[in-house]
């Protein structure tokens, strides 16, 4: 690979990974991202009763896009909603809906490719759209607001769960 495409980011974690020896190494102090994802184990985006975890900031690098690491990030995510202690009825996020009116000039102000159909992507996924919401003035950078269209959608886990 030419190059990681990301910035390199210094590890700022005190953890160690076990060496082959099983001794245990010291990480690197600089590492290249390949993608990020988080998981909110009590969130309130669906106004319903049920135990929901929320999908955050998940992105993986261009570079790799189209290669399966989403898809099973996504798969392991849901497994770990499933079980105790977060025991998740439902994976929910929200996402740039699909048909949000002038999507290519906020991704060229940002400086990001051409936008991807996160929509689309989360429903081959098996997750369903519960509503979408307009949010008129939503704060991209410190000085920028731009109109967005949310999409929020959720997938069960299989755990049967209330809150
Ligand atoms: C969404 C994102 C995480 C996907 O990551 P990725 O590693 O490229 O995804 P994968 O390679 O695992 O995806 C492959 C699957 O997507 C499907 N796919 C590809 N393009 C698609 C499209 N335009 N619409 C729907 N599905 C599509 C493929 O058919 C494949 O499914 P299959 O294996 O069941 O056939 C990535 O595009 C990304 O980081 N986007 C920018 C940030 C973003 O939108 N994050 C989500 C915010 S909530």
């Amino acid at each position: 690979m030419e190059s990681s495409g990301s910035l390199p980011l210094k590890n700022t974690s005190t953890a160690k990974a076990p060496d082959s020896q099983g001794i245990g190494a010291e990480l690197p102090s600089i590492f290249h991202p390949i993608g990020h994802i988080s998981l909110n184990p009590v969130s309130k985006l669906l106004d319903i009763p049920d135990r929901q975890a929320e999908i955050g900031s998940f992105y993986i690098s261009r570079l790799i896009h189209g290669q399966g690491l989403g898809k099973a990030t996504i798969i392991e995510l849901e497994r770990i909603a499933g079980l105790e202690p977060i025991s998740a009825k439902f994976l929910t996020l929200w996402a740039i809906a699909n048909d949000m009116p002038n999507k290519e000039p906020l991704y060229e102000m940002l400086g990001l490719p051409a936008p991807f159909p996160t929509e689309s992507w989360y429903k081959k996924r098996g997750f369903t759209v519960d509503k979408y919401v307009d949010e008129p003035e939503h704060r991209v950078t410190k000085d920028v607001t731009y109109p967005c269209r949310w999409v929020y959608m959720s997938k069960p886990t299989g755990v049967d769960s209330t809150a």
